[in-house]
Order: structure tokens, then C-alpha cells, then sequence
């Protein structure tokens, strides 16, 4: 366990004006003992005679962050932020909050229980405890109204935008933003205020109260509308600041204190919290002991298809040197228009300015010649799923590639240790497995095979992140870990739907079911949208065991020529305007003809069984990667399957959802629902297993 740091805050002086410097990296959070120690500074200096005015301020890069997000799980340890934020309005003096780098949460609230507020230039400020299915609960929900109005306020709390330094000066939440030096400067307009000046006295939003009630009725239904009446945290926002208006700010704080607790304990809220340090925790690579990741510049990829393309116009996006390489100029040309289409639907959807778009482009290279990559520091291989090809082609790289350059294969399937075998230069050789759309999904499997160097390992890891990915590390070795993370749950998830859509289920059942729980997409619909072609050429390849259950609907709808939405026909039909389709009776019928053949008697499935099925199919096949060491953590699945899969990000992911269900329900559940089935979940003791995982995973946590 990481150690705080012994003085996390330190009292200063310049001439008459107190320094409070808080100094607890990376991210300044104020956890117990930073509360302890500004409010102990804060005492000093108020006891002091010699000083008239209090600065707090934060070493490092940022203004606190927030509140330390792993307290939420403890008992509460005073001072509390909301009792350390009315000590700071309170004080006799006036304090001055000076503010760099990202004030959020409970950061932003300690800076608007301050009587003044000086921003740097580059300074940005939010409340985004939404994201964590919070609110502010330090009189945030209270302040913020009061300095900027409860209509801009809401704004702020209800999407968890951040505003610049420059918008804050505009709409009042800062007094002042430094031309150069923040300390000098915050030191100098400390010299220059008289008096206190508390937030909670601010009036001038207050006054208009029937304009502003109405303003708040209207948002409450926008949020019912969008999110359901049951938006926990939005709604208690929307109260929180409707008290702001009504109540004297002792009440208000009351109220937000309460409604802060709800929200903080309940189900959806720790999902959140946990999907949050899942994807931190998943970039924690053990190679980081031995490499760090080298600078990648220039990327280039050889294949512009699809996949190609989009993960050039992510690495355009993080400001990166692209080199693009197709097999021809027809191939150069269709590259050129898919993400000259991109770039025009960005500027037509006003994310980017034409001047940003062609700016953009300035940095990519597209070309037929593979030799051009010798510059790259990563090359990146995407070209169509085939051992063959993309054997040759890695060989082909590595000749041109310089020597310091990592070889990534974008395979989702393939025998990694054999492809990179393949180019000569194994340890340079790793998995960079992208999910499509690649310009937009945030999931990057890296995969490492036995062979490689923790050097490209790091260095890839570093370009996923650059590009504002969430990468998870799979192991490939020994025979395990084919089709990484993502795709072998995957391919479990589509094993449960399908017996069920053979044993009397119909796919906008199944769809509609996992919807319900969360998903955006059911498989089928996902299914539609993939090509039913693409799954079908990989099963055609693939060994299968003869003991294993097969379902043979979709290998019979691909010869029909029912391929989903790019036929217009798949599992439902997209004709007549319908994008997401209707039911195709000719599916239905034809899987009615399919029981029959193979005498099987429908029966019914309930929607809960429907999504248990699923959902323990997909525990159990995340439970033996990790039994067999692909998958590192139990949270790293979780983050494979929220970023790459639609899993409801307010549950956290599979493998918390398994963990906050009692092993016995799941046994019952198991025995219950599939009895017949033993290849559904496999010879993996799934319990045994996740009550290992979880002490292994204990047990790395208190080291
Ligand atoms: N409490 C506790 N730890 C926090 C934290 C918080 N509020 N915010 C960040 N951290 C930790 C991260 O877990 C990470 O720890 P690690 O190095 O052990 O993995 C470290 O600080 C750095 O954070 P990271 O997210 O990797 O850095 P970044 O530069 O990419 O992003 C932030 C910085 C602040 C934008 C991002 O961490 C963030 O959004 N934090 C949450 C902010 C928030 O929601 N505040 C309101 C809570 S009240």
C-alpha cells in the first residue's frame, strides 16, 4: 500500500500573507491527512498576528483533484471536507484560493469556500462527482449556484464539463487570472483585499427565485426524460440546488450531506468508483519494473481499411505523425476518403474547425510503399485476419522497419507467438489488439507473448495511453489467451445466447433482455452490426471440439446471404427506415425449421434467466483467464468488458457484479439454469476460482 506522504501540507510565508501549500502527488487529493493538515495551517496562520491574509495553494502539477476517492469505502475521519470547507468560509481573514492545473470536486469546493479566487491561464475547473455517481458533498451543490448562477451551475454538475480559466473569470468563479506567475500574483491581490468575503453571502443568483425555479423545474424533467425518474445522483443535484434557492446554506448543506450519503453508498455509485480504478489499475504492466516506454512520434500502419483507418485518425487525434500504408492506389484512395469522411463529419458536427481538420491531415503520409515506414517508431500491422498474410507481411516489416522500432499485429485470433516468430524479431514483436470503431472505442488489448521485450511491451502500453486508451495487458503463452480478454468472453457470451436461441428464445428477446440490464446493444443487434460473415469465416477456420454443443443458425442465415446491416437482412431487417431494425420473420421461421430438425422442443426463457445465463457465461469464462493467466486481475476483465463491450459502466463489470452476488445464489443459479449444459461453463470451478482470484488480488493490494 502506498504511503502518504509524511507533510502533505506545509504553512509558508511572504511577508504578511500565509501560504498554504498542499504537496501529496500525483494528484494533490485531499485525503484525511491533507484535511488535518490545512486545517492545522490554517489555524497557525489565523492565530498569527504578523498575517493578514491566506493563500492555499498546491505544489506539483494541479490544484487538488479532489476528495481521495478511496476513503468513500471507509469510515468518515474528521475534520470531513465540508467541515474543513466552513472553516475556511469562516475564517477571520480573507483566504485566497490559488488555483493550476484541473481543480475538480472536492478541489473546486475547497476553492469556492475561499473568499477569492486566481487561476493560472491554463487553469481548468469541474465537478465531475456525477461521473462517479456522486455529488459535490462539500457544499459544492450550495457554492456554486451562489457564485455563478443555479442554471450554469447545473450545467457544470449535470455533464461534468470542465470550464478554462478564462470562461471561469468570465462567469464569476474566479476574480482573477494570472497573466504569468500564479504565486507571485495571487501573493500580490492577497496584499490587496481588505476583508473576508464569503461565498455563502453571495445574493445577487438568489434573488430572481421564480425564474430560477422554473429554470430548475424544467431541468428536473430533462432529467427524468433522458435518464428515468430513478437518476439517483442527477436528481439529488437538482434538489441540492433547488435548496440553494429556498434555504438558508446551514439547511442546504443538510441536505446535500444527506443526499451525498445516499448516493455514495449506493450500488451504481460503486460500480462507477470501480470501473474508475479498474482502468487504472489495468495499465499497471509488471514490465514497468524493467522499461519505461520510449517516445512514439511517428506511427505507422500498414492497412487502411477499416481498422487501419481508424487507428490512424487516433493517433492524428493525440497529435501524432502518421504513415499509412495500403497495397495500392486504389487502396491509397479508399483510405483517403474514409477518414477524409471522418474528419468531414467531425467539422459538419462542429467538433473540430476546418482549420483543426487540415491540420490534422498535415500529419499523415499515405502511400504504397512499405519501405517509407523506416521512420516510424511503432509500426502497426492491420491488414484482414489470415495467418499467411499477415506472417508475410510482419517479415516484410521488420526488414524495413528500424531496429529500434516495436512491431505491433493488430490480430484479434491469431497465434501471436508465431507471428511474431514470424518477423525475425520476436521480442519487438507484440499484440496491439484495437476494437472497432477504432478512432472511438476506448478498449486497447496489448497482448504479450513469452518472447517479447518488456521494452515494446512499455512502449506499446505508452502509445495506447497517448492515444487516451484504457489498455489491458493479455497473456499469450502456453496455448492460452487466444483471442485475448475481449473476444474469448466474448465468444462465451454469443455460446450462452445461442442455446438459448436454439432451445426456444428469439433474438429480440435475448437483445431486449440484455438491454434491460444495461447493455446498449444485444448480441444479435451487435451481430448485425459486425457482418454475420466475418464470425462465420473464423468458425470455418476454427477446430471445434466435437464434445462442445454447436449452434449452426448463424452459419445458416451467412449462406442464405442474411449478413446484417450491410445486406439490409440479418438477424432483423433495415429496410423502411428502421436503424435499429425489425425482427426478420424469415429468421424466425427458419429457426423454428432448425429445433425442428434437430428435435428440439422450444421452451421458455425468462428475461432473468435470459441475462443470468449470460452474465455467468461471462464470469465463468473471465474466471478461467484467469485461472490460466491471461487476464492479471479480476478488474482488468472488468475493464475489458466496459470499454470494449457496452457493459453497464454503473455496475462496475462482470466480475464485480459476480463478487457482490452471494456464491450460493450463483451456484443455485448455475445448477438451476443449466444443469445440462456442462460445455456452457466449462470444467472451471468458476466459485473456487473467483474466491482464489479475490484473495490473490487482497493480497497484492496490502502488500
Ligand atoms: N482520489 C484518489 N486517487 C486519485 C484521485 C482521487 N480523487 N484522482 C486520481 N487519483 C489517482 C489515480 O488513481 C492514479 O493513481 P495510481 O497512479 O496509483 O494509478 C493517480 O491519482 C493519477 O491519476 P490518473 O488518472 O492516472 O492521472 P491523469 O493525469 O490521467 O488524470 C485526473 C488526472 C485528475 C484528471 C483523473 O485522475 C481524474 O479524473 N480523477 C478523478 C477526479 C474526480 O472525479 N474528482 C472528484 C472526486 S470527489
Amino acid at each position: 500500500m502506498k504511503q502518504a506522504p509524511k507533510h502533505p501540507v506545509r504553512l509558508e510565508r511572504q511577508g504578511n500573507v500565509a501560504l498554504v501549500v498542499i504537496d501529496n502527488p500525483p494528484v494533490n487529493a485531499l485525503g484525511v491527512s491533507v484535511r488535518l493538515g490545512i486545517a492545522a495551517a490554517l489555524n497557525a496562520a489565523l492565530a498569527d498576528d504578523k498575517t493578514d491574509a491566506i493563500i492555499i495553494a498546491a505544489n506539483g502539477r494541479t490544484f487538488p483533484v479532489g476528495a481521495d476517492i478511496r476513503e468513500f469505502d471507509m469510515a468518515p475521519q474528521e475534520p470531513s471536507l465540508g467541515q474543513l470547507c466552513s472553516l475556511v468560509e469562516s475564517a477571520r481573514k480573507p483566504v485566497i484560493a490559488a488555483i493550476q492545473g484541473t481543480a475538480l470536486g472536492g478541489g473546486l469546493e475547497l476553492a469556492m469556500a475561499a473568499h477569492y479566487r486566481v487561476s493560472a491561464k491554463t487553469a481548468r475547473m469541474g465537478l465531475p462527482e456525477l461521473l462517479l455517481g456522486i455529488l459535490p458533498g462539500a457544499g459544492g451543490t450550495q457554492r456554486l449556484p451562489r457564485l455563478i448562477g443555479p442554471e450554469l451551475a447545473l450545467d457544470m454538475m449535470l455533464t461534468g464539463n470542465q470550464v478554462s480559466a478564462e470562461i471561469a473569470a468570465e462567469i464569476g468563479l474566479v476574480d482573477l487570472v494570472a497573466e504569468d506567475d500564479l504565486r507571485v500574483e495571487a501573493v500580490t491581490y492577497a496584499s490587496t483585499v481588505k476583508k473576508p468575503r464569503p461565498t455563502s453571502e453571495h445574493r445577487a443568483h438568489l434573488l430572481d427565485g421564480a425564474g430560477y425555479m422554473a429554470a430548475v423545474a424544467a431541468r428536473r424533467a430533462r432529467v427524468k426524460a433522458e435518464l428515468g425518474a430513478n437518476a439517483l445522483a442527477p436528481l439529488k443535484i437538482v434538489n441540492c440546488v433547488e435548496s440553494a434557492l429556498l434555504l438558508p446554506i446551514e439547511t442546504g448543506l443538510q441536505v446535500e450531506r444527506s443526499a451525498f450519503e445516499e448516493c455514495v453508498t449506493s450500488r451504481e455509485s460503486k460500480g462507477l468508483r470501480h470501473a474508475f480504478f479498474a482502468e487504472r489499475a489495468a495499465a499497471k504492466f509488471p514490465e514497468a519494473a524493467e522499461a519505461k516506454p520510449a517516445q512514439v512520434e511517428r506511427v505507422a500502419i500498414i492497412g487502411g481499411g477499416l481498422m487501419g483507418s481508424g487507428i490512424a485518425i487516433a493517433a492524428l487525434q493525440s497529435g501524432l505523425a502518421v504513415t499509412l500504408v495500403e497495397l495500392d492506389e486504389h487502396g491509397v484512395n479508399s483510405a483517403l476518403e474514409r477518414i477524409g469522411a471522418h474528419y468531414e463529419r467531425s467539422i459538419a458536427k462542429g467538433r473540430l474547425s476546418e482549420a483543426q481538420g487540415a491540420a490534422a491531415l498535415t500529419h499523415l503520409q499515405l502511400t504504397n510503399k512499405l519501405d517509407l515506414i523506416g521512420e516510424a517508431d511503432l509500426v502497426i500491422e492491420a491488414v484482414a485476419e489470415n495467418f499467411e498474410l499477415k506472417a508475410n507481411l510482419l517479415a516484410d516489416i521488420a526488414v524495413f522497419a528500424k531496429s529500434e522500432a516495436v512491431i505491433a499485429t493488430n490480430t484479434s485470433y491469431l497465434d501471436l507467438a508465431a507471428l511474431a516468430e514470424a518477423t525475425g524479431r520476436p521480442e519487438d514483436t507484440i499484440g496491439l489488439h484495437f476494437f472497432a470503431p477504432a478512432q472511438a472505442n476506448k478498449l486497447v488489448e496489448v497482448g504479450v507473448h513469452d518472447d517479447a521485450s518488456a521494452q515494446a511491451v512499455m512502449t506499446a502500453l505508452g502509445f495506447a495511453r497517448a492515444l487516451g486508451k484504457t489498455a489491458v495487458r493479455a497473456h499469450v503463452h502456453n496455448g492460452f489467451g487466444e483471442g485475448y480478454i475481449g473476444n474469448s468472453i466474448l465468444e462465451a457470451y454469443r455460446h450462452a445466447a445461442d442455446i438459448m436461441l436454439e432451445d426456444g428464445a428469439t433474438p429480440s428477446q435475448i437483445d431486449g433482455a440484455m438491454r434491460e440490464f444495461g447493455f446498449r446493444l444485444g448480441p444479435y443487434q451487435i451481430a448485425d452490426m459486425s457482418g454475420l460473415d466475418i464470425a462465420y469465416a473464423r468458425r470455418q477456420l476454427k477446430p471445434r471440439s466435437p464434445d462442445a454443443r454447436y449452434v449452426e443458425i448463424a452459419d445458416k442465415m451467412v449462406e442464405q446471404g442474411w449478413l446484417g446491416q450491410k445486406s439490409g437482412r440479418g438477424y432483423y431487417i433495415y429496410t423502411g427506415g428502421h436503424h435499429m431494425g425489425v425482427p426478420n420473420g424469415d429468421v424466425l421461421k427458419m429457426i423454428a425449421e432448425h429445433r425442428a430438425h434437430k428435435g428440439i422442443v422450444p421452451r421458455k426463457f425468462s428475461d432473468r434467466d435470459i441475462r443470468d445465463r449470460i452474465l455467468l457465461a461471462i464470469v465463468n469464462a473471465g474466471a478461467r483467464l484467469l485461472g490460466e493467466g491471461v487476464a492479471a486481475r479480476p478488474s482488468d476483465i472488468d475493464a475489458v468488458m466496459v470499454h470494449g463491450f457496452g457493459y453497464p459502466r454503473s455496475r462496475g463489470g462482470p466480475m464485480m457484479d459476480a463478487d457482490a452476488t452471494t456464491p450460493s445464489i450463483i451456484a443455485s443459479r448455475l445448477s438451476v439454469l443449466a444443469p445440462e449444459d456442462p460445455s456452457l461453463w466449462g470444467a472451471a470451478p468458476v466459485l473456487t476460482m473467483l474466491a482464489n482470484e479475490r484473495q490473490k488480488f487482497a493480497d497484492l493490494n496490502t502488500v
